[in-house]
């Protein structure tokens, strides 16, 4: 993979998106620390760098600041908001402060149609702008290309050096043409082919794969999410019968989870599956227990017992593989209170096994999520395991508050796959990111037909997110959530109340637990 663009982080909470829109155009992008040295760039040989957005002032004392040696590297560069004010400090322009703060949609006028940048794309288009400093006088070499209501800067360029800048942000989906300015970067100006395409990137990590493993054996957690599927795919095509998946039921998955994986990855693939089939021992171990801290805990320490058990049973295997994502290995320096990177942690599941003694192969390490369903697809697994949303290592015990029980297990299956159901009938399943179902084990006092019931409540919860540390919640259509507690209360016995979760993160959690 020998081209790529190279964007240097400031800070944005945009970054990855700007990397995940150049990926879009087929041309690879990494993202790398603000203060990477140029002769360290020099030394990747990239297309062009970019500059992100930032929360800080250039003016500040303690802005964050690229090596100035990056601007004589003969690179193509283009800066976004906080990357225009970078060149103004390197390059002899001016910013100040804005009187206020320009936030929203604004309307970009092109005043300089021969600039590349704007090839194929209207005279007038919408953009989004964030920032608070602003560009007064333009860096020595540059001209304006294109202005909005609030600044005849909004986009500048000194097409000699091909260094670019744009005051609004072209990688959010608020600016609709965005897409064609960075593709226009991307192609035009760095000169990128598109090079990028999930097929290659399968052929090459086939080749790296077997390089790195050699004729060692590789064992893989499998849990039937997307990426551990998509890793085992990957591998089984990589080493064939070297690769031993181990899948652990852990007494806490969905309806007809565990069918499902056996199906698809024993029966169809034909790969050596260990199923192991724990959930006596978890449920045990999480009787009486009500803390959900607790509840993590022990269901984290018995994974591990059971995975190593699994792995000593699969004989002598150096290589351990995980299905680690782009978004998991990015050195991000939280800039401005940017606290992104120190909240997951807890979440990465995944690290249990690290003190076992293996060596990692992470092949999905350099793709964002969509990337690695594209690539499931491409490995031919089915839509059923790609296009899943999430779901906690942890399963059901973090939907279930309170004391988890088989009957409890029961219930919350039961009304879970109504939700699933309903909502990929109603084509929204694919369209967010999460929902599903959460058991309130409190009674409540109802009527069905002429008796009294006294049941619990289950909660529906339906979240839209990029990464899963905010998110909002989705409003469903009425007749849509109408349907679903219709469905709950009369299907699920056990249950005479449906509520709908409207929180949003912050300050709530997704999950309840
Ligand atoms: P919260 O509840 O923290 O969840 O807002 C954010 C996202 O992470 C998922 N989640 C987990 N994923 N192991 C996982 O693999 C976990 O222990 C875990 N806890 C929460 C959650 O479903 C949501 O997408």
């Amino acid at each position: 993979m020998n081209e790529q663009i190279l964007i240097l982080d400031f800070g944005s909470q945009y970054t990855q998106v700007i990397a995940r829109r150049i990926r879009e155009c087929n041309v690879y992008s990494t993202i790398v620390r603000h203060d990477i040295p140029a002769a360290e760039i020099d030394a990747l040989a990239p297309s062009g760098l970019i500059l992100s957005g930032g929360p800080a002032s250039v003016y500040a004392e303690d802005a964050p600041l690229p090596d100035p040696g990056i601007f004589k590297l003969g690179l193509p560069i283009l800066g976004v908001c906080y990357g225009v004010q970078l060149f103004a400090q390197f390059l002899g322009g001016k910013v100040e402060p804005g009187l206020k703060r320009e936030y929203g949609k604004g309307t970009l006028r092109v005043t300089s149609p021969a600039c590349q940048l704007f090839q194929k794309l209207p005279g007038a288009f919408q953009v989004w702008n964030s920032h608070g400093d602003r560009l007064t006088r333009l860096p020595r070499g540059f001209v304006a290309v294109a202005k909005t209501e609030n600044s005849e800067y909004a986009a500048i360029e000194d097409a000699q050096r091909r260094f670019c800048g744009l005051q609004f942000h072209p990688e959010v989906a608020h600016t609709p043409r965005g897409k064609g300015i960075i593709r226009n970067f991307v192609h035009r100006i760095c000169g990128c082919g598109r090079t990028w395409t999930m097929r290659r990137y399968a052929d090459e990590a086939i080749d790296a794969i077997r390089a790195q493993v050699g004729s060692e054996r590789v064992i893989l957690g499998l849990s039937g999410g997307v990426d551990s599927s998509v890793a085992a795919a990957l591998l089984h095509r990589a080493i064939g019968d070297q690769l031993t998946c181990i899948f652990v039921n852990n007494g806490l998955l969905r309806a007809r989870e565990a069918e499902v994986v056996r199906e698809v990855f024993g029966r169809n693939f034909r790969m050596k599956l260990d199923y192991v089939d724990a959930s006596a021992q978890f449920l045990t171990r999480l009787k009486g227990v009500v803390d959900p801290e607790r509840k993590r805990k022990i269901i984290g320490r018995t994974f591990i017992e059971v995975f190593q058990g699994a792995t000593r049973r699969a004989g002598q295997a150096r290589f351990l593989a995980q299905g680690t994502l782009y978004p998991d290995v990015i050195e991000s320096v939280p800039i401005g209170g940017n606290p992104a990177a120190t909240i997951k942690s807890h979440h990465n599941v995944g690290g249990l096994p690290r003190k076992m003694k293996f060596q990692l192969v992470e092949p999905l390490k350099c793709l964002f999520k969509d990337e690695v369903r594209r690539l499931g697809k491409e490995l031919g697994l089915p839509e059923e395991i790609v296009l899943r949303q999430p779901f906690p290592g942890p399963g059901l015990a973090v939907r279930i508050l309170g004391e988890v029980t088989r009957q409890r297990l029961e219930l919350l299956r039961k009304a879970d796959s109504i939700v699933i159901e309903e909502m990929k009938r109603t084509g929204w399943y694919h369209r967010i990111w999460q929902s599903f179902a959460v058991l309130l084990p409190v009674r409540s006092v109802g009527v069905m037909g002429d008796e009294r019931t006294y049941d619990f409540t289950i909660a529906i919860r339906a979240v839209e997110s990029q990464d899963g540390m905010t998110a909002d919640w989705v409003r469903l259509p009425h007749p849509l959530l109408e349907r679903l507690a219709g469905r709950i209360i009369n299907e699920v016995k056990g249950v005479n109340r449906c509520v709908f979760d409207i929180t949003s993160k912050p300050p709530g959690t997704i999950e309840w637990e």
